[in-house]
């Protein structure tokens, strides 16, 4: 049987720290809040002049180095991001151009904060088919070029950062094993960016009226994140008859500490199995889950089962099993 396994991780944070109490002074708002109602302590900022695809370039360099391959090897790089570098061309193109993967072809995947998820469950499956030898797949996203630093309640919550996964066939029972995902557009309405599409494209009046930022309205989303991230994580650990012993980390997207304990007491899952840096990097959307593998990598073990679970806009959601690979 032939898999796609993750051989490496790497990731981009942008050096600058935007604390708790830097927010005080932006907006009408305290550390204690924002820490009891989200578990965020700083995010980072990338500077001005930079997008995502110098974070994406960054931590697709750092994954290559840490696996010792070049980037000709790679035959597809997805990069899941809502804040791409431009509207077109795809972010994938300018990073494939920039670490000098000429053979590659590659795309954006914007499905809001289960990009990722998504990202890697495509890139698995063309390699498990046998299309594709090794791809690389990315989670990017300046949360800052789309955050309103007036709206307390959305500033506190995004931050920028990359991750990046190293995908390779393998024939040993490791790797991705199932993903189960869906999505529902009635969500649009609690989260979303109104101008700049192609129904209301950005002009004088949308940039005046502020309608190029996120728009959300956090207690609706926080209720279906906590049911639907559960929930679907749940029916996929039943399919395969996986309880919460089997599983070594739940990694679940990191948009809320208050949503990831609720999801992860539903599971089953004590907190010492839940993989969690919210408190320093804040919802980097696309970037959380490469972010979080990146961090425990240390402590992941060959054979380990892994339940990566997300909520996000559209809403989309998901879930997928992996066996790590080394
Ligand atoms: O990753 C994509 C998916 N996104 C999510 O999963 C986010 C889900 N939602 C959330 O994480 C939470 O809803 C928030 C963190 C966004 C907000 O927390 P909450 O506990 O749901 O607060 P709330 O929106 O119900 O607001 C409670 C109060 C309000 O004041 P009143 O109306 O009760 O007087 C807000 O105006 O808290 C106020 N508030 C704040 N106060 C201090 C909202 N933001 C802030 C703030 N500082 N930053």
């Amino acid at each position: 049987m032939r898999r796609a396994a993750i051989t490496a991780v790497g990731a981009y944070l942008p050096p600058k720290r935007l604390t708790n109490a830097d927010l005080e002074q932006l907006v009408d708002t305290t550390d204690e809040w924002i820490i009891e109602r989200t578990g965020i302590r700083e995010r980072r900022i990338l500077e001005r002049g930079k997008g995502s695809a110098y974070m994406a370039i960054k931590a697709a360099e750092e994954t290559l180095r840490k696996r010792n391959m070049l980037a000709e090897m790679i035959d597809l790089i997805v990069v899941a991001t809502v804040t791409p570098e431009h509207p077109f061309p795809a972010t994938a193109n300018l990073v494939a151009h920039a670490i000098g993967a000429h053979r590659a072809w590659g795309f954006d995947l914007e499905a809001a904060c289960s990009s990722f998820i998504y990202a890697l469950s495509l890139a698995a499956d063309s390699i498990a088919v046998g299309r594709v030898e090794r791809a690389l797949v990315i989670g990017s996203d300046k949360m800052s070029s789309i955050i309103d630093y007036r709206d307390r309640a959305t500033c506190v919550i995004f931050g920028d950062g990359a991750g990046a996964v190293l995908l390779e066939p393998t024939q040993e029972d490791v790797g991705v094993i199932d993903y189960m995902h869906q999505a529902d557009g009635s969500g649009c309405a609690f989260l979303h960016m109104k101008a700049g599409g192609s129904v209301l494209p950005p002009s004088v009046r949308t940039v005046r009226q502020r309608l190029h930022y996120v728009y959300q309205e956090g207690r609706q989303v926080f209720k279906y994140a906590v049911v639907q991230m559960a929930a679907i994580s749940e029916a996929l650990m039943r399919k395969h008859g996986l309880s919460a012993d089997d599983v070594a980390f739940f990694v679940p997207h990191q948009a809320n500490r208050r949503i990831i304990e609720a999801a992860a007491q539903r599971l089953g899952f004590p907190m010492e199995k839940v993989m969690m840096n919210i408190d320093r990097y804040g919802n980097t959307t696309s970037a959380t889950l490469p972010l979080c593998l990146y961090d425990y990598e240390n402590q992941l073990r060959k054979g380990d089962n892994l339940i990566l679970a997300t909520f996000g806009g559209g809403f989309t959601w998901g879930a997928l099993w992996l066996r790590w690979a080394y």
